[in-house]
């Protein structure tokens, strides 16, 4: 097995530096589309068969060093009892909001294996088949909380942040809520074989940072906590985040996933003992290969000191992205970090 990307989470020297990105499994491949052609979003996440498909496709075309569980952040609240929907160009649907306590105490804690069993067998297949790290994931309550009180994705988060100061303690309650069933899901993800975790709080971004540490941190924590027996390395990735860093850092994650909105040197100062994870901008895969590469040479100089560093994409893969350009990087990382 190729563990260069586990050891760089725990911050052990390799001979190279690791790369992955996120979002690596979608709409950018035209081997993705093709499976994705046959059937709905929802029907291939619940396809243990089709998942580990497009799992590997971006491992065996690309040469990523992690494979990524194919899944979504949002299928463990549709566990929870929350009727999920996708449309095509819309993106998630929840049409029963929760924002009363009526709705609240109608979503459930799911027993992982019964209720998200497919996702589970997902893992247990694709540990069969992998040669590299299989990365297992779930959404920060933040992030998973907005989908639901929104009913869908949000650019302003009016519904969230209205319930947050209006009525704090409906918003614990439904954090707490959330949180007890992503450390189901994710210790079973731990047992079924997944050997590092991460967390994406794709829009935790919007809160000041005193909101943060009040409102959402704590329930990072109490599942990095719930989690530290596994013995697997954990990721919090909290895109926007770099106000939020100096309190990321005591989340009890082992890497800190950063966005390309901050300067990765300075990031690792903050981040002191831990692994960093990132950070190129999504959007400069499309530079010309000369300029792109000597894009990545500066950020693995301006990495050099970390305990440990996973080259990644600031946020997730853009669906226009020509899959050759992720080759290109993917080679170039590979290359140049070769010591
Ligand atoms: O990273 C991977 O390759 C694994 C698969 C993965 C998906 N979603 C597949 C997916 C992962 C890790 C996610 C996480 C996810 N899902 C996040 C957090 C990461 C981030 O990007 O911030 C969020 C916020 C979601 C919720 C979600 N799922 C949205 C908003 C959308 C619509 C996006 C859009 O542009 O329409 C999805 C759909 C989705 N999830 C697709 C894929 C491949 C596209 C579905 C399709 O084939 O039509």
């Amino acid at each position: 097995m190729n563990d260069t990307f586990l050891k760089a989470c725990r911050g052990e020297k390799t001979s190279y530096t690791p790369i992955w990105m996120m979002r690596q499994a979608g709409r950018y491949l035209p081997e993705y589309q093709k499976v994705r052609g046959n059937v709905t979003f929802l029907e291939l996440c619940k396809s243990p068969e089709l998942c580990v498909e497009v799992t590997l496709q971006p491992v065996d075309l690309l040469g990523m060093d992690a494979a990524i569980l194919f899944s979504d952040i949002l299928i463990l609240m549709e566990a929870m009892g929350a009727p999920l929907e996708f449309h095509e160009g819309r993106g998630p649907i929840f049409n029963k909001t929760i924002r009363d306590r009526t709705a609240l105490d109608n979503l459930i804690v799911p027993d992982a294996d019964e209720a998200t069993g497919f996702v589970m067998q997902t893992i247990r297949l694709l540990r069969q088949e992998l040669k590299v790290p299989l990365i297992g994931f779930a959404g920060a309550p933040f992030t998973c909380a907005t989908y639901l009180i929104e009913g869908g994705s949000s650019k302003v988060f009016w519904e969230t942040k209205k319930m947050m100061f209006t009525n704090p303690e409906l918003f614990h309650a439904l954090m707490d809520k959330i949180t007890k069933a992503t450390i189901l899901y994710l210790q079973a993800q731990a047992r079924a074989g997944a050997q590092a975790l991460q967390l994406f709080d794709s829009w935790v971004g919007v809160l000041a940072p005193g909101d943060f540490a009040d409102f959402a941190l704590p329930y990072v924590q109490e599942i990095m906590a719930a989690l530290q027996g596994y013995d697997i390395p954990l990721i919090y990735f909290a895109n926007n985040g770099a106000t939020l860093l100096d309190l990321s850092v005591t989340s009890g994650a082992d890497v800190i996933g950063l966005d390309w909105r901050i300067n990765i040197g300075e990031a690792i100062k903050k981040v002191g003992k831990k692994a960093v994870q990132g950070n190129i901008d999504p959007f400069a895969l499309l530079l010309p290969k000369d300029q792109l590469r000597q894009r990545i040479g500066r950020l693995l100089e301006a990495a050099k000191d970390a305990h440990g560093h996973i080259f990644n994409l600031g946020h997730g893969i853009h669906q226009f992205t020509p899959p050759e350009q992720a080759k290109i990087a993917v080679d170039a990382v590979h290359e140049l970090s070769s010591r």
